[in-house]
Parts: C-alpha cells; structure tokens; sequence
C-alpha cells in the first residue's frame, strides 16, 4: 500500500500496526537536543532559529524511526508573532503582560504575521527537505481558548483571570477568541502553503470549560478554522486535541469538521470508539507517566490502546507530552513494541 501510514489513516484507512508520534517529541528528555538548547539562551530565539528548528524536529525521527515530525516551534508563537512581548522563564514556562482590555485585543497586529512568521515557515521547508520519505510532516497553532488563557492571565496556573473574564466581561473574552481565530487561520494556511502535511489544534485547557462555553469557545472557533482551511486545502488532513474534554470530545469531534481528534490519557479509547463516528481518526493515549516508568506496563498499556483501536483509523501517541524525565530508551521500546504487534 502506498503512501506515508499516517496520512493513509487521516484520510479514514485503518492501518496495523497504528502509525505512531509523540507529543512533545523533541525536547528536553533527549540528550541531543538539550545540547543543541544550549547554543542559545533563550527559548524564543531558539524557536526562531530556522537551523535549530530544522534540526530539534528532526532529531526524534532520526533517533525513533517515528511515522511523523512535529514542526519545533510552541503555542506561543502566534501571540508572540501578532506583537505580544514573550519570554520563557525557567519552572514557568511562557510569560506575557496579561491583556486586559480592547485596545489590547486590537492591538493584536495580524498585519505583522507574514513577516514575523518567516522563521517558522522556513523552518518548515527545511524539515521537508530532509525528512525520510515515509514519515509525515504535522504544523500546528495554539487553539483559540488555550491561546485566550495564557493571554488573560499571562502564564500558566489555573486560569482563573481567563474564566472569570469570559463570565464578567464575554463581549473582551469574545473579541479576543474572534482575533485569536482570525490569526491562526492565516497562520495554518500559511504552513501548508510551506509543506506542512497535517495541522494539530493544540487547545490544552479546553476542559476548563462547562459545556455550553465549551460549544462556545472550543467547538466554534475550531469549526471556523476548519472551515477556511479545508475551503482552500480540502485534503489537507487536520487534528484537534481538546484536551481534558470529557464527554465533550464526541460533539467536537462531530461538530468541529476536523479529520481526526486526540484522545488525553483520561479517554478511555474503547468508550470514544463507540461514540465518535468511524470516519473521525482517533489519535493517541497514553499516559506519559508509563512512558515514564517504562518496563513491562509500558508495553502492556501500549498493546492495550492499540488493540482496542484496532479495526479503526488510530494514531498512537501520548495523551499529553513527553514528561522531560523520560528516558528515550523507553520510547525506542515502546516504538519496538508497537512494530512487533503486527
Ligand atoms: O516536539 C514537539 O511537540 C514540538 C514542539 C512543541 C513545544 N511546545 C516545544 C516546547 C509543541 C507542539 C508545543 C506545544 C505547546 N506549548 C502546548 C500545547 C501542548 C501541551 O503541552 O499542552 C502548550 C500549552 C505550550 C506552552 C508552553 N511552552 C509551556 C507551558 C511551556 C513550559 C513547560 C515546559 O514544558 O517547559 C513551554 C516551553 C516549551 N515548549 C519547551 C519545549 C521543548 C521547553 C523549553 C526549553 O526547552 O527550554
């Protein structure tokens, strides 16, 4: 059969073993790429490198022999590309002005896009160039609410500037979901013009939201982005990551108009196979704490997930990210496992 497996299953074809990629591939657990970080101190210009882009997405596929590279690049790009001053502070991750107002939510420059996105769809071109000819290329953004978050309240925690803002003043939170989706169309389209062969929705902390702000915030922007995208690239597959979505993950895997849904470590595959439409891919789900611990569960949870999906169209991967304490042999074992379950 031709074709790249994780392209054949985004376009509906179940294929066995399941192709498999991890969330946060690249990154620190890799000794490589923690030399390769050290070349510059800061994390955004390592981000806006093209060279040390190209070569932090590539160095889990060369090491792995995975089915798919992920573009090197973070969620924050995108705020960051439309004129938000970012820094990356160590033990906290991204850190912004938290926007408080309209005239902050205008000031969101999609004029600046084209240029400040440069790096990253250089960096695209790059990694297609040199990427084996059986391994797929996947480009991504934050989602709307995810990005909405760490904008209200300018870095990780429980959000709860974000969630009462969506409540106390939703004509703001509405404007800034609006800008945020108007950015990220553009911005995709932009990485499939450059040789992307798949887009993720990132949107991380989804599941803070009850369900009539999750239709709202969640399903509708992502419907949007869908929209547009598959309007100009209509077999361009793409995947959402609701993470933490709960019961929710079924109508925004019907409503959204996406390929393909990933399932957080919570999601019991079997339960989402059965509610979510065949034609829907499911990717994921296990928990980066087996991969973490390796050894016999590893395995045994890995067979598991891929066996319940079996029969349907399924990427393996992680419910969330590589946790940075992870040894890379646990993920060469687990790609090895996989492989011999055929
Ligand atoms: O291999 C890959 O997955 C590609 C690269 C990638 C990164 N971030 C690199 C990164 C991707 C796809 C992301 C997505 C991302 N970034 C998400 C969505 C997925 C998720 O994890 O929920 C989110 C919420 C972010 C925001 C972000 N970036 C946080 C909260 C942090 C700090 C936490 C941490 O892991 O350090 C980052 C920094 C970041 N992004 C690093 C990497 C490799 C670590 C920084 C470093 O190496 O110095």
């Amino acid at each position: 059969m031709a074709g790249k497996p994780l392209l054949r299953v985004l376009s509906g074809t179940p294929v066995w073993p399941p192709p498999i990629w991890l969330m946060r591939q690249a990154g620190r657990y890799l000794p490589e790429y923690r030399a390769l970080r050290a070349k510059v101190p800061n994390f955004l210009t390592f981000c806006t490198t093209p060279e040390l882009a190209i070569e932090a997405t590539l160095q889990p596929v060369r090491r792995f022999s995975l089915d798919a590279a992920i573009l090197f690049s973070d969620i924050m790009l995108l705020p960051w590309a439309l004129g938000c001053p970012l820094a990356y502070k160590d033990n906290v991750g991204p850190v912004l002005p938290p926007l408080t107002d309209l005239a902050a939510v205008e000031r969101l420059a999609l004029a600046r896009l084209p240029e400040a996105s440069r790096p990253v769809l250089e960096t695209i071109r790059g990694v297609h160039a040199a990427l084996p000819p059986a391994v797929a290329l996947i480009g991504f953004t934050g989602a709307p609410f995810t990005l909405a978050c760490y904008l209200t309240d300018g870095r990780s925690g429980e959000f709860h500037t974000a969630r009462r803002m969506l409540r106390d003043n939703p004509w703001l939170f509405t404007a800034l979901i609006e800008r945020l989706t108007e950015a990220a169309i553009p911005y995709l389209a932009a990485q499939a013009e450059a040789g992307v062969e798949a887009l993720m929705l990132f949107d991380s902390w989804a599941g803070l939201l009850p369900s009539s702000l999750f239709r709202r915030f969640v399903i509708a922007p992502a419907a949007r982005i869908a929209a547009s995208l598959k309007a100009r690239f209509p077999s361009l597959p793409l995947i959402g990551f609701p993470r933490l979505a709960g019961l929710m993950l079924e109508p925004y895997a019907r409503l959204s108009g996406l390929d393909a849904v990933g399932l957080d470590s919570i999601a019991d595959p079997t339960l989402a196979a059965a509610s979510i439409p065949a034609s829907i891919a499911l990717q994921g789900n296990l928990d980066p704490f087996s991969l973490l611990s390796g050894g016999p569960s590893l395995g045994e949870e890995a067979l598991a997930i891929a066996g319940a999906l079996r029969g349907r169209p399924h990427i393996f991967n992680l419910g969330h990210g590589v946790l940075p304490e992870t040894p890379p042999a646990h993920v060469a074992d687990l790609v090895h496992t996989l492989r011999e379950a055929a």
